[in-house]
């Protein structure tokens, strides 16, 4: 079992998505570990985009991603970081294939309404970004024996 980290970013919230977003993640059967609503500050920005702090879009990503609330979540299941990556899609929206979240809903490189983890050393820092232990629930899904392995 793997977790990841999700952001379901302000343009998603502004635009009546977060809904359709989360029951793609919950259609698909991952389980939902942690969940909570945050404004996102500069410094959380910096820390969660560290890597890019550097790069020509960062002052428009960190203008984007603390203009509004943004949902941050751990979704959790088999191979849960290239299966959540699978169904969000590349950056840009505009080349995003259809079927992907990017792709049925963004026509933007920034405004591209979700983040997922790329890795499993990543999902493990951004997560102690957004969430502490205790906020992270252990339950069973009583619906995992018809969801394979
Ligand atoms: S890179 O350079 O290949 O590592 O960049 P990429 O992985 O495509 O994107 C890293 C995050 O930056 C966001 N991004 C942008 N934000 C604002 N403006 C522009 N032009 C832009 N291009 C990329 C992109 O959405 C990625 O954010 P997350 O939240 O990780 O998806």
């Amino acid at each position: 079992m793997q977790k990841t980290l999700i952001l379901i970013k302000p343009d998603a919230i502004q635009r009546g998505l977060s809904g359709e977003i989360l029951s793609r993640i919950e259609r698909k059967g991952l389980k939902i570990a942690a969940l909570k609503m945050i404004r996102i500050t500069s410094e959380l920005a910096r820390k969660h985009y560290a890597e890019h702090l550097e790069k020509p879009f960062y002052a428009d990503l960190e203008q984007y991603i603390t203009s509004s609330p943004a949902i941050a979540l751990i979704a959790e299941g088999p191979d849960a970081v290239s299966v959540i990556r699978q169904m969000v899609g590349p950056t840009n929206g505009l080349t995003a294939p259809a079927g992907t979240i990017r792709g049925d809903f963004s026509t933007s490189a920034r405004l591209n309404l979700i983040h997922a983890s790329d890795s499993e050393k990543s999902a493990e820092r951004e997560i102690a970004v957004f969430f502490n232990s205790s906020e992270i629930l252990d339950y069973d899904l009583t619906v995992a024996k018809w969801l394979g392995a």
